[in-house]
């Protein structure tokens, strides 16, 4: 999708962004498969390097849990794999960031499709440091989420292969776009938790230091 018309109103560029209030805020999303071990690694990055860490999926499960208007749609969304509206999810992570008396977020789950990217952009207006991205082979992913246990209404073999789908279809393009400004950082993620956080503390000792 490239051409702006394709966009829906609320994704048309402003012209000034008034929103722009973090302007010092440091973003690095971080992206991989379901199961890369995004939300693992995000805890580990918390404790070292101090970033506050908002997980997309977890703002949206506490949108199903909160019991607010939206919920109902988010959890049928969830339980299909689908990428919920990015209005709803942008504005779930900019008022957590504006919440937030740190300036440095990781955000984990995020952009999950070139909607949500341009959403983001257009709604908050900053542009990542870096794309953190957890590569691990297809198989793998499966293993780890159906171990997952966490009582989750995805982790299932019904959900699975459409969240994969979504990811390769979806998520990928993304990827490749923040490849081709140099922003995306690769880990190879289907390496103990120890290994892969080695490799995500030289990124960060390199690039946030
Ligand atoms: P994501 O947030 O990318 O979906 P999680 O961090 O929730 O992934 O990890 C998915 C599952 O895999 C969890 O049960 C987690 O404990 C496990 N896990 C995470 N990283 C690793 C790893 N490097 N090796 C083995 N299991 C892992
Ligand atoms: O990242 P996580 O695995 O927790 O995401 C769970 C689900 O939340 C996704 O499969 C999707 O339905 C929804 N989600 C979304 N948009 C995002 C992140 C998550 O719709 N940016
Ligand atoms: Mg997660």
């Amino acid at each position: 999708m490239s051409a702006s018309t394709d966009y829906p109103s609320f994704l048309t560029p402003k012209v000034a962004n008034e929103n722009q209030s973090h302007d010092a805020a440091i973003v690095v999303f971080v992206l991989g498969g379901p199961g890369s071990g995004k939300g693992t690694q995000c805890q580990k990055i918390v404790e070292h390097f101090g970033f506050t860490h908002l997980g997309a999926g977890d703002l949206l499960q506490a949108e199903i849990d909160s019991g607010s208007e939206n919920g109902a749609m988010i959890e049928n969304f969830k339980k299909e794999g689908k990428i919920v509206p990015s209005e709803i999810t942008v504005r779930l992570l900019q008022q957590a960031m504006q919440q937030s008396e740190n300036k440095k977020f990781i955000i984990d789950g995020f952009p999950r499709n070139e909607e949500n990217r341009a959403a983001f952009e257009n709604i908050v207006g900053i542009e990542p440091e870096f794309v953190l991205f957890f590569e691990c082979p297809e198989e793998v992913l499966t293993k780890r989420i159906l171990n997952r246990n966490q009582g989750r209404v995805d982790d299932n073999v019904h959900t699975i292969p459409k969240r994969l789908k979504v990811y390769f279809e979806q998520t990928l393009p993304v990827i490749d776009h923040y490849s081709s400004k140099g922003k995306v950082q690769k880990v190879d993620a289907h390496r103990s938790v120890d290994e892969v956080f080695e490799g995500v503390k030289s990124i960060f000792c390199r690039l946030t230091k």
